[in-house]
C-alpha cells in the first residue's frame, strides 16, 4: 500500500476513487451530507492530501491542522473561495480545483434557469398541481422572450462563454460582457467588452458567472439593482455571495428588478423560510450546476488526477496556485 495518504470529504463517484485507490492510502467521510469540521479536524496533521468539496471551509485552522506532512489540497469544483488559498500559499501547499469538465452542464443548467424564470414555468407547473389551471387566458402566466433581448454576463470564462454560444442562437440582439479584462474569444459570440455599469444599465437578462473573489462580493447590491432596468432578470450560476440578498429581496419586491433565478445563494443551503423562497418572481435552485453523471465522474476523475500529480511530483490539471 502506497504511504501517501489522502482523505476524501465526501461519498465521491468511483472514477475518481479507484484512481486514489489505486495510487493512495484512502480514507472518506462515507456521508452524504458535508463532514464537520471537528471531524475533518481529527485527520489533518496525518494526511498528505486532501479531496474536499465547496462545502468544505478550509480555513487557516484546517490548513495549520494540516502541518508540514499536508502537500496538496484538491476541491471537486470549479470554484474555490472555500479555501483559504493565501495561506496554502504561504505554506508551499498545491491547490487545485476541476476545471472544464463542467462548463457543458452549468452552461446547459444556468440557460435552462434563465427560460424557467424568464417564461414562468415553474408558476406554469405549479398552477397544474394546485389545479389552478382553468380556461385559456390571454393574460395569464405570460412572461419574456430571449429573441431581440440584451443579454449581460458578468465573468466571460469558460462558463459564461459557454452560455454566450447558447443564448446566440435565441436571436439576441446583443450580448454584452464584463469581466477583469477583454477575451480574445468573444468575438466568436459577438460579445461587446463592457465597463459593469453599461452592462447592468443596458441588458434586459443579467447572468452572473463569475467566481467569488473580493472584488466580486456584492457586486449586485442596492446601488446595482437601482442601475438595472425594471423589466430585468437576474440569474445567478456563479457564487451566492456575489449577490446581496437582501437587497435583491427588497429589489424584486419593490419592482426595482423584474425576476430573479438563482442556482447559488448565500448561505446555501437557504433556509425554506427564507424571504426569496416566497416569491413568486424569485426561483430558486439547490446549487444543481454540475449535476450530471458525465460532470460529476469526470470532477471525480480529475480531483483525483491531481492528488496523483502532486504525488508523483507534477503540476496537477487544476493547478490554482
Ligand atoms: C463548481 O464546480 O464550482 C460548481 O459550482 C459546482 O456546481
Amino acid at each position: 500500500m502506497s504511504n501517501f495518504k489522502v482523505y476524501v470529504t465526501r461519498r465521491i463517484p468511483e472514477p475518481g476513487l479507484k484512481i486514489l485507490n489505486d495510487q493512495c492510502d484512502v480514507t472518506s467521510w462515507e456521508g452524504d451530507d458535508a463532514i464537520p469540521k471537528e471531524e475533518l479536524l481529527k485527520h489533518m496533521g496525518d494526511i498528505d492530501g486532501l479531496v474536499c468539496m465547496l462545502t468544505d471551509d478550509i480555513d487557516k485552522e484546517v490548513i495549520a491542522k494540516g502541518g508540514s506532512r499536508l502537500k496538496v489540497i484538491t476541491t471537486m469544483s470549479v470554484g474555490y473561495d472555500h479555501i483559504d488559498t493565501e495561506e496554502c500559499r504561504k505554506r508551499k501547499i498545491v491547490v487545485a480545483n476541476t476545471p472544464n469538465v463542467s462548463t457543458d452542464s452549468v452552461a446547459e443548467l444556468t440557460l435552462s434557469l434563465l427560460l424557467l424564470t424568464a417564461r414562468r414555468l415553474v408558476e406554469g407547473v405549479d398552477s397544474v398541481k394546485n389545479g389552478e389551471w382553468g380556461p385559456w387566458k390571454p393574460m395569464w402566466l405570460c412572461g419574456v422572450e430571449l429573441t431581440d433581448r440584451t443579454i449581460g454576463i458578468l465573468g466571460l470564462g469558460r462558463i459564461g462563454y459557454g452560455v454566450a454560444k447558447r443564448v446566440k442562437p435565441f436571436g439576441v440582439r446583443r450580448i454584452l460582457y464584463h469581466d477583469v479584462h477583454e477575451v480574445s474569444y468573444a468575438k466568436e459570440v459577438d460579445a461587446e467588452f463592457t465597463d459593469f455599469d453599461t452592462m447592468v444599465t443596458e441588458s434586459d437578462m443579467v447572468i452572473i458567472c463569475c467566481n467569488l473573489t473580493a472584488a466580486t462580493r456584492h457586486k449586485f447590491n442596492k446601488e446595482t439593482f437601482k442601475k438595472m432596468k425594471k423589466t430585468a432578470i437576474l440569474i445567478n450560476s456563479g457564487r451566492g455571495g456575489v449577490v446581496q440578498h437582501d437587497d435583491l429581496y427588497e429589489a424584486l419586491t419593490s419592482g426595482e428588478i423584474y425576476a430573479a433565478g438563482l442556482d447559488v445563494t448565500e448561505p446555501e443551503p437557504l433556509p425554506h423560510d427564507h424571504p426569496l423562497v416566497g416569491l413568486q418572481n424569485c426561483v430558486i435552485l439547490p446549487h444543481m450546476g454540475s449535476n450530471t453523471w458525465d460532470s460529476r465522474n469526470h470532477m471525480a476523475e480529475i480531483a483525483a488526477r491531481n492528488i496523483v500529480s502532486v504525488k508523483n511530483g507534477e503540476d496537477p490539471y487544476g493547478l490554482v496556485n
